[in-house]
């Protein structure tokens, strides 16, 4: 092993956004430092920020279109490790002297790549002489630079990756950062640690200081708002800027009177008594009880409820000026996925007033904020891992997806209070019940949401000699990794059965509990 470099910090040169983000992901998974920079990032640039080494990403161009990315070729003769990843080591190759072509059949999804380096590889290691790797291409590299060789291949890939050790170059048509590709990790492993002689030392807290130290460097001594539903996301960014800036922060936490049973105190007992901030709870129950009284229609719903929202909100930002603290910047829990969802924004500079964004509906006139969007580059298990290490409760942490509006659009038919009350109540049963039966299953069979809905309907029951005529709960509980598509939990009967039965005995008004047997598609998980 060679010795630590002074710089512990790899660069990730990006050509494509979604693939720079993936293996930033995967350094930090191995306790790296990594940043991501932009493919037209020049030599002396690069000399600047001192990397320990760094990476090509792939990308969707092929080297040879007109527009096609390339990189400043000095970067290559700083002396600085470089390990390229599919069009990454197109370009080490066309850059360094080889050619790329195309190959007769484009090759997608696993395939079994073949050593051919004599187990002299560095970055092959002790892997396997055959291991299934992850390719997506159609160029790849004909003839390797000078000075390279081939260090594996596969059927129709001859050079499936190639290196010049002496000069510490590395390359592969394949992908190590995705799950598919089996030795992944070993080989970045082998890359970071034994190529480059980093050490594994970056590790959550220090990523919490760093996302502190960035929050403080960014926001001076401006103040800081933001939107806290009791959501995954916002309370995550809520502790991260409390730790940064203290009582510059203001969070404001809506009430719409449409959160579940015991949900608003819980997440006002967090942010008042664990984290000191300055915490406004607005009490908009009414207000949006009395825009909510007729309304039946659930994307009426919805509007309603999400720009009455932003009033809100808005006019707590211009209290708080009013009383002589005027507000900056504006926070988001906006998460990796959003921005690769949205297709809003390329990865680079973090503050940008915003005009529209996927989150955000258009600001009133005058009202113009700064975005801090500390969990931009994170995915949600991380984020998830970041808001344990900040010390935020495992049931924030752990949340299972709630919709925006919240119970609203869990009451079919128009929303009162005495439908809240009972759907409340309701899903309390289910939760406990569900949380019960998740906690003694294997991970692998958890039900990954569920919750009570109310139907506007009601039927007939008999109740201790008495004639009954109330509401049904539907009971939802689905299985699903990503709610773009989803199944209906094969339930136990006993636990169907417990929750019925707790439901119909301890929820006045409800007579019945139905189950919904339905898969999306073609149903949704929620039912408006
Ligand atoms: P559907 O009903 O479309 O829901 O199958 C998919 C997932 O998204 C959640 N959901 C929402 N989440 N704001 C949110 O933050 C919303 O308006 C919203 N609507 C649905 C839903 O709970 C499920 O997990």
């Amino acid at each position: 092993m060679s010795t630590a470099p002074a710089s512990q910090k790899i660069i990730v040169v990006d050509f494509g956004a979604q693939y720079g983000q993936l293996i930033a992901r995967r350094v930090r998974d191995l306790h790296v430092y990594s940043e991501i920079v932009p493919c037209d990032v020049s030599a002396d640039e690069v000399r600047a920020l001192a990397p320990a080494a760094i990476i090509l990403s792939g990308g969707p161009a092929s080297v040879y279109a007109d527009d096609a990315p390339s990189l400043d070729p000095e970067v290559f003769e700083l002396g600085i490790p470089v390990l390229g990843f599919c069009y990454g080591q197109q370009i080490m190759a066309v850059t360094l002297g080889g050619t790329v072509g195309h190959t007769e059949v484009g090759e997608y999804g696993a395939a079994t790549l073949r050593r051919c380096d004599g187990g002299a590889s560095l970055l092959y290691g002790e892997t396997p002489a055959e291991q299934t790797v992850w390719m997506s291409h159609r160029d790849a590299v004909a003839e390797v630079p000078e000075g390279f060789v081939v260090t594996a291949s596969t059927d129709t890939c001859p050079v499936a990756s190639m290196e010049c050790a002496e000069r510490r170059l590395y390359a592969t048509q394949f992908h190590p950062e995705v799950r598919h590709t089996a030795c992944g990790d070993e080989l970045l492993r082998n890359f970071l640690f034994g190529v480059c002689g980093l050490e594994p030392s970056w590790k959550m807290d220090s990523i919490i200081n760093d996302a502190a130290e960035a929050i403080r460097a960014q926001v001076g001594d401006a103040r800081v708002i933001l939107g806290l539903s009791g959501g995954v996301d916002s309370s995550v960014v809520a502790a991260l800027c409390a730790k940064a800036i203290g009582k510059q922060l203001t969070c404001v936490f809506v009430n719409h009177g449409l959160l579940r049973k015991d949900e608003p105190e819980e997440v006002e007992a967090v942010f008042t008594k664990q984290f000191d901030v300055d915490f406004v709870h607005v009490h908009a129950e009414d207000r949006y009880a009395a825009l909510l009284a007729d309304v039946v229609e659930p994307e009426e719903k919805r509007r309603i409820i999400g720009s009455q929202f932003w009033n809100e909100f808005f006019a707590v930002a211009q209290d708080l000026a009013e009383g002589g603290r005027p507000v900056k910047f504006l926070a988001q829990g906006t998460i990796y996925p959003d921005i690769i969802e949205s297709g809003a924004r390329k990865t680079g500079g973090k503050a940008s007033t915003i005009k529209s964004h996927h989150n955000l509906i258009p600001f009133p006139e005058g009202v113009s904020f700064e975005l801090i969007e500390p969990l931009d580059h994170f995915f949600k298990d991380e984020v998830r891992a970041l808001g344990t290490t900040l010390g935020l409760p495992d049931h924030i942490v752990h949340r299972q997806p709630f919709p925006g509006p919240g119970l609203a659009i869990r009451i079919i038919g128009t929303v009162t209070r005495d439908k809240l009350a009972i759907l409340k109540e309701a899903d309390a049963i289910v939760r406990e019940e569900l949380d019960e039966y998740n906690a003694a299953c294997d991970p692998e069979s958890r039900v990954w949401q569920y919750f009570a809905v109310l139907p506007d309907i009601k039927s007939v029951g008999v109740m201790g000699d008495e004639r009954t005529y109330g509401y049904p709960i539907i009971l939802r509980a689905v299985e699903s990794s990503d709610a773009m598509t989803a199944d209906w939990a094969k339930l136990p009967y006993d636990v169907l059965g417990r929750i019925s039965g707790r439901i119909v005995a301890e929820v006045p008004g409800v007579n019945r509990v139905a189950y919904d047997v339905t898969s999306k598609p073609p149903a949704t998980i929620e039912w408006e």
